[in-house]
């Protein structure tokens, strides 16, 4: 049996380039976004502010807040535009039988310094 895996939708529910808010109990909100074909899970709270990432925009691989236009790379997490400076957590992602999942493991924690 698998652990710390974390079913969190279907793949079939995400349009490309728009992002879904999935909340989990014990877990910071999460944004599912399919872009490109392949699906990206990143922390849904922008560290900016308190927006909701999943109610930016998609584009080029980042995803914008719709607060501030704040981006982050959707791949890793990193903050790429002013005034978003710290990154956000982004997660590996597993699809299995049409079902995302993440492994929130601690290792793929990010810091800010
Ligand atoms: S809250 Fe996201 S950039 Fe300000």
């Amino acid at each position: 049996m698998e652990t710390d895996r974390l079913e969190l939708c279907k793949e079939a529910e995400l349009e490309e380039g728009c992002p879904i808010r999935i909340e989990i109990e014990g877990h910071p909100p999460l944004a599912v976004v399919r872009f490109e074909d392949s699906i990206y899970v990143v922390d849904d709270t922008c560290s900016h502010g308190e927006a909701s990432l999943s109610e930016g925009t998609v584009e080029d691989g980042q995803i914008e807040c719709p607060w501030h236009a704040g981006r982050f790379c959707l791949k890793t997490g990193a903050a790429l535009a002013f005034p978003a400076v710290v990154p956000i957590r982004a997660y590996p992602v597993t699809v299995r039988d049409g079902t995302v999942y993440i492994n929130p493991g601690p290792e793929h924690e990010q810091q800010s310094s």
